[in-house]
């Protein structure tokens, strides 16, 4: 027999909401976002919209090579973003209004201005080969080898992303006492878990091997093909990360309060991905899950996520779903406007905790960036790649700098069109965010949204309308959704406790009702 998750950790019950720091609230006009302006803004968060808990990305001394992935000291916060009592005020602001912090780690990597880069006694913490020859045939995810000359053209060091981001060698036991530390700092002061960036990427090959060329290469909108063209076996996902995560993991749990670790692991294979909670759940708490952003609003290949999901997912373990994030093209421009009002009913409907990365909750489309604008190095190096279109500044109100900035700021990146702000969407019954908030209470009310078993539903035995059952004890809520452009016939019953169309709204569904194209209704 299958038991229930106990849902005592918080973070089962939680929905999560990313900020990127850069973009969501600047508080001294020099048109970056930074702590003292999102300590300002937190009541949206917690009244507004109504989430629990935050992730956010770096904030640390960074050159900003790759806007704060690029990490120069991991234990302070830049200026740019304030000072560690900004950062103080900022979370003890969050914990009163119960709302908790998750902040990005960034440990495959850091900054190429780190001290401990230029450091010679510290040679050993990074990856040097010697050698006229490239290492191997190993490549950066940002274009061009993975493999970069040092400073003193002598030798070459791994770095996976820019030349900027040399690779830290977790094999140097030094390396990993050190960054340790740095997880102890932040849980010092109080957070209340960490989102590990590249996760699995820490433990590589040690012979480092080339990697073989692709079965399939990968293909699709903003996939370097370059890179695409191998199979990533020997750069990343070495079995000894299983190692790595499980210290990880038994530092953090020596704290008391519950600290939650969420890996970015692209990773595809079902039963590779389930790998990353541990064989005795004692690993990640929350790997990723990135399967609902190739599926885009393909009905099938949302019922195979579904399926796939819960056929590996260890018993216990907990799910899952993102949508969006600082990396992705916007969703309501990958999918559609309409589109993306549908998955935002999937994302906060499936079992599993959500992640709203900001501005989605808008329907911010993916802005448009002219050559001359472009930002992210990705970007600049590689014309097409940029990720400054998901990035652009979080819209308040109508008015000037749509209340990101104060007036006379000139915001990093433009500020897209006032229909997309928080003012504006909170007076339209029809916008984004009042289908957010709606399925935020819903979701909160309903037991078997927040902690029920699935299971997918079909009817007439086809994949569309995509339909699934959720369930706890007596509590039964089933969703239905038209992924399709044409109308279609649902035949269940109940009433509307949200959708994408707000007139249905606690009316009833008594069988044989017309869903619209892209309609989507979650029924008691
Ligand atoms: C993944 C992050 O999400 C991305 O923004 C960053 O560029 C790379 N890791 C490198 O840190
Ligand atoms: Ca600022």
């Amino acid at each position: 027999m299958v038991t229930e998750p106990q849902m005592t950790e918080w973070w089962r019950s939680a929905v999560f909401y990313q900020i990127y720091p850069r973009s969501w609230a600047d508080s001294n006009g020099d048109g970056i976002g930074d702590f003292d302006g999102m300590t300002d803004r937190l009541g949206y968060l917690r009244d507004v919209l109504r989430v629990d808990a935050v992730w956010v990305s770096p904030f640390y001394p960074s050159p900003q090579a790759d806007f704060g992935y690029d990490v120069s000291d991991y234990c302070d916060v830049d200026p740019m973003f304030g000072d560690l009592a900004a950062f103080d005020r900022f979370l003890s602001a969050a914990h009163d209004l119960d709302l908790k912090v998750v902040v990005d780690w960034v440990p495959n990597h850091t900054s190429n201005q780190h001290p401990w880069f230029s450091d010679g006694d510290k040679r050993d913490w990074y990856v040097w080969r010697n050698g006229s020859e490239l290492p191997n045939n190993w490549k950066s995810v940002f274009g061009g080898p993975a493999w970069s000359r040092g400073p003193d053209g002598d030798a070459w060091y791994l770095h996976s992303f820019l030349p900027e981001q040399p690779d830290l060698n977790w094999r140097n036991p030094a390396v990993e006492s050190a960054m340790f530390e740095t997880l102890e700092f932040w849980l010092d002061r109080g957070v209340d878990g960490f989102r590990i960036d590249v996760a699995h990427r820490c433990m590589k090959d040690p012979l480092l091997r080339d990697n073989p060329p692709a079965v399939e290469p990968a293909t699709g909108y903003k996939i370097n093909p370059e890179y695409a063209a191998f199979e990533h076996i020997h750069d990343l996902a070495h079995p000894d990360i299983h190692g790595l995560f499980r210290r990880i993991r038994t530092l953090v749990d020596s704290y008391p309060g519950d600290k939650v670790l969420i890996g970015e692991i692209h990773e595809y294979d079902w039963r590779v991905w389930a790998s990353y909670y541990g064989r005795d759940l004692d690993e990640l708490h929350l790997p990723f899950n990135f399967s609902l952003l190739p599926a885009g609003v393909d009905p099938d290949a949302i019922m195979r996520a579904i399926e796939g999901l819960e056929a590996a997912i260890p018993t216990g373990a907990w799910p899952n779903w993102v949508l969006g994030n600082h990396d992705e093209p916007r969703i309501a421009t990958r999918l559609g406007h309409e589109q993306s009002k549908a998955a935002a009913v999937l994302l906060l409907t499936l079992r599993g905790t959500p992640t709203i990365y900001y501005g989605d909750e808008l329907g911010f489309p993916e802005a448009q960036i002219g050559t001359a604008a472009v930002r992210d190095p990705w970007g600049l190096r590689m014309p097409g790649f940029g990720r400054d279109g998901c990035r652009t500044p979080m819209q308040w109100d109508a008015g000037p700098n749509a209340g990101f900035a104060p007036p006379e700021a000139e915001p990093w990146l433009p500020v897209g069109h006032h229909a997309q702000s928080v003012a504006t969407q909170l007076s339209r019954p029809d916008s984004h965010l009042n289908l957010y908030r709606r399925l935020l209470d819903v979701r909160r009310a309903a037991p078997a949204l927040m902690e029920g078993s699935v299971r997918l539903l079909s009817q007439w035995g086809r994949p569309n309308p995509l339909t699934f059952e959720r369930w706890f004890g007596d509590d039964r809520v089933v969703v239905v959704a038209n992924l399709s452009e044409e109308p279609v016939t649902t035949d269940l019953a109940g009433t509307v406790l949200a959708g994408t169309d707000p007139h249905r709204w606690d009316s009833r569904l008594e069988g044989s009702t017309m869903l619209a194209p892209w309609e989507a209704v979650v029924l008691s």
